[in-house]
């Protein structure tokens, strides 16, 4: 057999085989090997290629490269859409599977979302040579597992590394984010919670659980994996490099809906999702804002990067609010009852058989958005969000003047445009010299666009990246 002795080659091939095997942070003769290898064998997967093409370039995730770990939970369906979610933001994903993760969702759509080969075994020679695990475990901006089962995350705690998911997560030196995704009663062991505090000091990122009804046996409770675009959140603002044009200046936006007790069981609350005010929360803080988030109950998750204060009712969130003053900037996007049962009751309110239902009065909420308009300690710019059934411009133009608000943001919540609790919107901007009608389009990109609209007022500079 032939055989070739690096120390032969002319200088000027072995400069060249120097710079290319550095590169790629091999030896020179490891280098030798894998051109070979390349040269003989159908094209496969390597940690140098460039990362698949994502589906949009210039996203807010353009360029970085995530790794997927895919654990075996029931929630493992829904890493198909946090792929689709990533790509689309321009993230290039990577799919590395579980044993346990094959029997939830199939490897062929995985890899088909991801446009990647999907990663599945420590111990597949293909994959040791091309890439191998330690260079997949760092060729990556983030490691993300979702779902994050109970057992996976008890093997991080414990540093056990007995298949490829749970090597990578030990080799790798980039950033790790975990979406645990469990039975409530599950989530509650004190052995997970105990586990989920040791990664949690490891520096691991946890986004979730969330509380909601679980896909099997109808139980609900805290253990839901937080949903995809929630996650996507926390990854964009632990990948975030952008600039900070509104750094030092400090932000109270107010999200989700106000519960007014009528007894201890039974309140009064709307539709709204928290989703808008949320994501304008995060889009604040990732351009630099020191932001306050106060919000009603919601069942998404708080976003990365904010201080979030949780309310239940509009004199809670007046007073959360009051407490944050002075600040540069309030956007005031919650869903605040404006009315509250008068006299709540103590006690559970009793059906008595024959007798009438009992009369539900009402009395005024405190207006917060006019109370910030109008305070001594008013922040420079006060943003007022006004959901809308009919007449959404007049009513706009008319709360502009009535709250002492900068901008009023408009959005038309009648039931068919599917805005109240969806994932999209379609707002009016309405100040003191016009009216903008921007088109519609997600949550998070309405946030983006405003946070953008509102550095333009503070600095005057668009510069936002
Ligand atoms: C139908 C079914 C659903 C499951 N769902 C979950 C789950 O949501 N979360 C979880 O932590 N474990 C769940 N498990 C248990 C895990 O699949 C099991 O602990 C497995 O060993 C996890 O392996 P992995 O962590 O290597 O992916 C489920 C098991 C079954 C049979």
């Amino acid at each position: 057999m032939a055989s070739i002795t690096i120390r032969n080659l002319d200088e000027q091939t072995k400069q060249l085989l120097r710079e290319q095997a550095a590169r790629h942070g091999r030896s020179m003769e490891e280098e030798v090997r894998h051109m070979l290898r390349d040269a003989t064998t159908p094209p496969s997967v390597s940690a140098d290629d460039p990362p698949p093409q994502p589906a949009e370039a210039g996203g807010s995730l353009s360029g970085k490269r995530i790794l997927l770990v895919i654990t075996g939970g029931i929630a493992a369906y829904k890493s198909l859409d946090l792929i689709r979610r990533l790509r689309e933001r321009g993230a290039a994903v990577r799919p590395v599977m579980t044993e346990a993760a094959k029997q939830f969702v199939s490897p062929l759509a995985v890899g088909a979302l991801a446009a990647d080969k999907v990663f599945e075994d420590l111990f597949s020679r293909e994959d040791e040579q091309d890439v191998g695990h330690i260079r997949l475990a760092r060729s990556c901006e983030l490691v993300l597992v979702a779902p994050a089962t109970a057992d996976f995350i008890g093997k991080m705690a414990l540093g056990i590394a007995n298949d490829l998911a749970s090597t990578i997560v030990l080799a790798t030196n980039s950033k790790v984010l975990i979406a645990p995704a469990m039975n409530p009663a599950m989530w509650n062991h004190l052995a997970v919670q105990r586990n989920v505090e040791t990664v949690k000091r490891d520096r691991v990122e946890v986004v979730g659980p969330m509380r909601g009804e679980m896909a099997e046996s109808g139980e609900a409770g805290l253990g839901r994996m937080a949903e995809p675009l929630d996650i996507v959140a926390v990854v964009e603002a632990l990948l975030d490099d952008g600039p900070k044009p509104l750094a030092g200046k400090t932000a109270i936006v107010t999200s989700g809906p106000t519960h007014e007790p009528i007894d201890p069981v039974r309140y009064i609350a709307n539709r709204s999702s928290g989703k808008q005010g949320h994501a304008i929360a995060a889009a604040l803080a990732r351009l630099g804002a020191d932001v306050t988030l106060v919000s009603g109950p919601v069942t998404i998750a708080d976003p990365q990067g904010t201080k979030t204060i949780h309310v239940e009712s509009a004199r809670d969130m007046l007073n959360a609010v009051e407490g944050q003053l002075p600040a540069d900037i309030a956007v005031m996007v919650a869903a605040v009852a404006d009315w509250r049962a008068a006299g709540q009751s103590g006690e559970k309110i009793k059906k008595k058989p024959g007798e009438a239902p009992p009369p539900l009065m009402l009395t005024e909420n405190p207006d917060i958005l006019k109370t910030v308009g109008h305070h001594a300690k008013r922040p420079t710019l006060v943003v007022g969000f006004a959901a809308e059934t009919q007449n959404l411009e007049d009513n706009a133009r008319a709360k502009l003047q009535r709250k002492g608000a900068d901008w009023i943001v408009a959005n038309d919540v009648s039931p068919d445009t599917g805005i109240m609790g969806g994932d999209h919107n379609r707002v009016r901007i309405v100040t003191h010299s016009g009216i903008e009608d921007w088109p519609k389009m997600d949550k998070q990109s309405v946030a983006e666009r405003l946070a953008r609209e509102i550095v333009k007022s503070l600095t005057g500079s668009s510069k936002t990246g």
